[in-house]
């Protein structure tokens, strides 16, 4: 079975997805982490992302899907159980999507929203920080490190995101409404949609995550 995980920013994709990852075998592919790690490095499809991620809005369509041909690409035999955070996001996406799991003969995903009403996502985001060596997540209102800005994990040095500033936060939550909401649409019609609450502790969530995949048939 492959799988989209689906919702706002800070709706818990990608806390979901490192647990999916971890205990149900799936391979897991963020775009936004891909094109962090870009922007990092400085590569052209990075210096491109670069300050559209920082306004809020959505990296073009050709860019994005590139990455994912590539991970899809380089890990295609080696698992049947793909999960996609954060991709499709627009409408042609889904399309871009469908043509390249065809291409290469893999089942057609079901996506799984997970729905937060908006007021409980600010604090999420711009309460989070992450380890810039092993990438664990915190988050000074719900889960801190131990010692303020020091990852618990592995000591190295916790910081935000540059798009979980309040302004971008808001500009981001538009962008979902306006460009990402048909993504669901699409899926509803074609009845590969489940949608879950993301309210509740990680856990509690995880468990609704995880009963509404055991119900799809593979
Ligand atoms: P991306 O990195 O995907 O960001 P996003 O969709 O805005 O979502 P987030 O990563 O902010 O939130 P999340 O849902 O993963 O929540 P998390 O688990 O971290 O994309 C960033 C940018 O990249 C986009 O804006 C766009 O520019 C570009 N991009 C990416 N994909 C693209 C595409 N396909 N097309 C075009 N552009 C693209 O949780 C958030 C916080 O809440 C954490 O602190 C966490 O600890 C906490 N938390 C999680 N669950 C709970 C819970 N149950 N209770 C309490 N706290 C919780
Ligand atoms: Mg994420």
């Amino acid at each position: 079975m492959n799988l989209v995980l689906f919702g706002p920013p800070g709706s818990g994709k990608g806390t979901q997805s490192l647990l999916l990852a971890e205990r149900r075998g799936f391979m897991h592919l963020s775009t936004g982490e891909a094109l962090r790690a870009a922007v990092k490095a400085r590569t052209r499809a990075g210096i491109e992302a670069q300050a559209i991620m920082e306004r809020g809005e959505l990296v073009p369509d050709d860019v994005v899907t590139r990455i994912l041909a590539d991970f899809v690409g380089e890990y295609r035999r080696k698992t049947q159980r793909f999960l996609f955070d954060g991709y499709p996001r627009t409408v042609p996406q889904v399309f871009l999507l469908d043509k390249l799991l065809a291409d290469y003969k893999l089942a057609s995903p079901y996506l799984l929203c997970i729905d937060v009403p908006e007021e409980t996502l600010l604090p999420r985001l711009t309460g989070r920080r992450i380890c810039v060596k092993c990438k664990a997540m915190y988050n000074i209102h719900f889960s801190p490190s131990k010692v303020e800005g020091v990852c618990d994990v592995c000591g190295g040095h916790t910081q935000q995101r540059n798009d979980d500033r309040e302004e971008t936060i808001r500009e981001r939550l538009r962008v979902y409404r306006e460009q990402c909401l048909p993504v669901m649409e699409e899926y509803r019609q074609r009845g590969r949609l489940q949608t879950v609450s993301g309210v509740g502790t990680m856990e509690e969530v995880f468990t609704r995550v995880d009963t509404a995949i055991t119900a799809v048939p593979d």
